[in-house]
């Protein structure tokens, strides 16, 4: 059965097993068992993720204490090990108390802050699967990325925003978009508030005061976009074309701006259809929102059901969220410095739903000495940004450029075909810049060599050529 799995693996594009800079070097199966790295070998975050280990599904179990502003949780990690492994990492931010594996105690130590080091007491052979159960406590939230806060609550409210390596708060996991797994999420909180995850609820059960919501993700899931919420929300559902919706809104938001974020997320349905039509089919089981009330600075694409801040009612934050779903959830980074196929191509998305030219988005940028070539705008290399700028302005605004200009330069038949065709090869897998730039060229029968250069690399506007997408 471990050898059939391998061949499907190998099979689907950048799938995790199949992936290029993964140690296939891995010996035969008699070999000495040895240490499982610290990290899968990110570019930008070497000890991002874990090396050895392939997390098939996360049971998370988690119970926050709002007066102690304490999560306390056990999580069993299906794992296989991908080699004889002597010991292995995963990734956790909070204080540990005990680790199992298949039932028996395993050493543990954190030689790092966001490492969980484990020995078990026999070692792994490879291809074994087992079950890693962690128990942990703390009080999350000190570091989050670039000094931003990635876990916010307040007293009667909590929010996850895990990009890109914050989900270490509140669950062990091998914390890169390059091992994907299934989720079962249980939150205990006060009986009086509701929970919110990705996926669907299964079930609520009500202790006294306390109450446990079972949140279930079944689709391939990368651990950055796994969250959770809990207070105090109005909630809405339903079903359209065949796809469960859910959404939520804080009662915690003032009135006013709590109606104008339930009308706008109630408009997911709609935009999922939208982009269904254009992009191929939704790739998840379900859709929807949570609008927050905590001052969460961003809005974060978390599978199924993006977070938000407090919406007005325009709808261009709804589509990049949504087309997240097929450009970073589905199809997913190889490493950090791909980041542009997420963010240019959801921008993209943006544009293309309120019909915005290249010329107009162009204008703004070209020689403006605020926003343009001084600000360093065109000096961002999006085929390597650096890990300082994966949310800059470039990556975002020129990475959607590039995609308006493709779409002139390739025509509007070729280009969805382009996008239609990516999003299914790439389903549930990863993928790279260069793996666009040929598939690009692939489905439209022309060179894109210097375009993608002077779109994605050079260090100056593009020239307002026809070679360059502009007419
Ligand atoms: N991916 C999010 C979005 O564009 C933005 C995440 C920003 N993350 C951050 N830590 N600042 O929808
Ligand atoms: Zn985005």
């Amino acid at each position: 059965l471990t050898a059939a799995v391998a061949t499907v693996a190998a099979l689907v594009p950048g799938s995790a097993v199949g992936s290029p800079d993964r140690d296939r070097s891995a010996a035969p199966a008699a070999a000495a068992p040895a240490a499982g790295k610290p990290g899968i070998g990110d570019r930008y975050w070497p000890l991002d993720g874990n090396g050895g280990i392939d997390v098939r599904h996360y049971g998370i179990d988690v119970a926050y204490d709002f007066d102690a502003a304490r999560l306390s949780g056990r999580a069993t990690v299906r794992l296989r090990a991908r080699n004889a492994l002597s010991r292995f990492n995963l990734d956790l931010l909070l204080p540990v108390s005990a680790v199992t594996v298949d039932g028996v105690p395993a050493r543990f130590s954190k030689p790092k802050q966001h490492e969980l080091q484990i020995t078990p007491a026999t070692p792994l052979r490879r291809g074994e699967v087992v079950d890693v159960v962690v128990r942990y406590a703390g009080k999350p939230g000190p570091v989050g990325y670039a000094g931003e806060r990635n876990w916010l609550a307040d007293d009667d409210e909590v929010v996850t925003m895990n990009e890109p390596h914050m989900a270490p708060w509140w669950f062990p996991a091998n914390d890169h978009p390059r091992d994907k797994a299934t989720y079962d999420v249980r939150v205990t909180g006060p009986a009086a508030y509701q929970v919110v995850s990705n996926g669907l609820p299964v079930r609520r059960t009500v202790d006294g005061r306390r109450a446990t919501s079972h949140w279930r993700a079944t689709d391939p899931m990368a651990s950055y976009l796994a969250f959770f919420a809990l207070g105090r929300f109005d909630v809405r559902r339903g079903t359209r074309a065949g796809l469960p919706w859910y959404v939520a809104v804080s009662k915690g938001l003032p009135d006013s701006a709590r109606r104008s974020t339930m009308r706008t997320l109630l408009q997911s349905d709609e935009v999922t259809q939208w982009l269904s039509k254009r992009l191929g089919p939704y790739p998840f089981e379900s859709t929807g929102g949570l609008g927050t009330s905590l001052p969460v600075g961003f809005a974060l694409e978390n599978q199924t059901r993006p977070t938000y801040p407090g919406l007005g009612g325009g709808l261009s934050i709804v589509v990049h969220e949504l087309a997240h779903q097929w450009f970073g959830d589905s199809v997913s980074v190889q490493g950090w410095r791909d980041i542009w196929l997420n963010e240019g191509f959801a921008t993209f998305m943006e544009f293309a739903y309120a019909k915005t030219s290249l010329r107009e988005v162009y204008r703004g940028y070209r020689d403006d000495g605020s926003d343009g070539i001084d600000s360093g705008f065109w000096r961002v290399d999006l085929t390597d940004p650096g890990k300082h700028r994966i949310f800059s302005d470039s990556v975002y605004t020129r990475g959607g450029m590039a995609l308006l200009a493709l779409r002139n330069r390739v025509g509007v038949k070729d280009f969805w075909r382009i996008m239609r065709s990516w999003s299914r090869t790439h389903r549930y897998g990863n993928a790279t810049v260069g793996d666009f730039r040929a598939h690009a060229a692939r489905v439209s029968g022309e060179r894109l060599g210097a375009f993608f250069d002077a779109w994605l690399e050079a260090p100056r506007p593009p020239a307002t050529t026809k070679a360059n997408g502009f007419r």
